[in-house]
């Protein structure tokens, strides 16, 4: 299998790449069940790319239901070793506003219950991978000069907070992670990024701030079409990084 030069799995509202050409569906199977959906493979910029949709192209998997193991054992096994995946995120802090893409530099992990690493048959190998810095700093740094060369700004750095959801965080439950350090609240973040790690994959986050988070504004109920319409325009700016990240 010819090698893949970035691989990027798409959150909400996020569901296809744009300008991804002559792009393959490949549907696959793995030890650990089927991933979300076809991975389309194609060139873009002349480099061969690779998309996923997390939540199925229909949007029909929940954050908790998303088979992350799988999802990153399939864009290995096709030749990916780096991914830059999409989150739809909530922001805690000042720099954090809706519309703002970020690559949070740290996080942490609320979620529980989800399958959360390879190596957890029974007799089979024990892996405790180093996770001090959990996304690829040399992926992070050129994601930001491209974002630099394209025009797109993006705010460097961040903590980003895993939260099991489908649910929304209540009030008490944001202004503890504020507590703890977090400026991003999404869904999805984890077990992704560990599993990434665990395989060996270079992996980064670009967080699309779709709303602030609970009890961080005065705007009052988060609705899903305000997240929809917030990521749709902060996702104005994704295809021009694709561009200069590939090009
Ligand atoms: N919380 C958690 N996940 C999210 C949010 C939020 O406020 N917005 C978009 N994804």
């Amino acid at each position: 299998m010819a090698a893949i030069d970035l691989a990027v799995i798409g959150g909400t509202g996020v569901y296809r790449l744009a300008n991804l050409q002559e792009a393959e569906a490949i549907e696959g199977d793995t030890p650990f069940g089927k991933p979300s959906g076809p991975v389309r493979v194609g060139r873009l910029r002349g480099r061969r790319v690779a998309f996923l949709a997390r939540h199925g192209e229909g949007h029909s998997l929940p954050p908790h239901r998303v088979n992350y193991r799988a999802n990153l054992w399939q864009l290995k096994q096709l030749g990916a070793s780096r991914v830059l995946a999409i989150n739809t995120v909530g922001g805690i802090t000042e720099r954090f506003g809706p519309r703002v893409l970020a690559l949070p530099d740290q996080l942490i992990d609320y979620t529980w219950g989800r399958a959360s690493s390879f190596w957890d048959g029974e007799g089979g190998e024990v892996l405790h991978v180093d996770f001090g810095d959990p996304y690829t700093p040399s992926l992070r740094a050129e994601v930001l000069a491209a974002a630099a060369r394209a025009g797109v700004a993006v705010v460097d750095g961040g903590c980003y907070g895993a939260t099991q959801g489908p649910r929304l965080e209540t009030k008490a439950e944001i202004a503890r992670m504020r507590r703890d350090g977090c400026d991003l609240v999404g869904m999805t973040g984890m077990p992704e990024a560990g599993l990434a790690r665990e395989l060996g994959l270079d992996y980064a986050c670009l967080a699309v701030v779709a709303n602030w988070a609970a009890g961080c504004s005065d705007d009052g109920e988060i609705t899903l079409a305000e997240v929809l319409a917030h990521v749709e325009a902060a996702s104005a700016g994704l295809p021009g990084l694709f561009d200069a990240l590939l090009g």
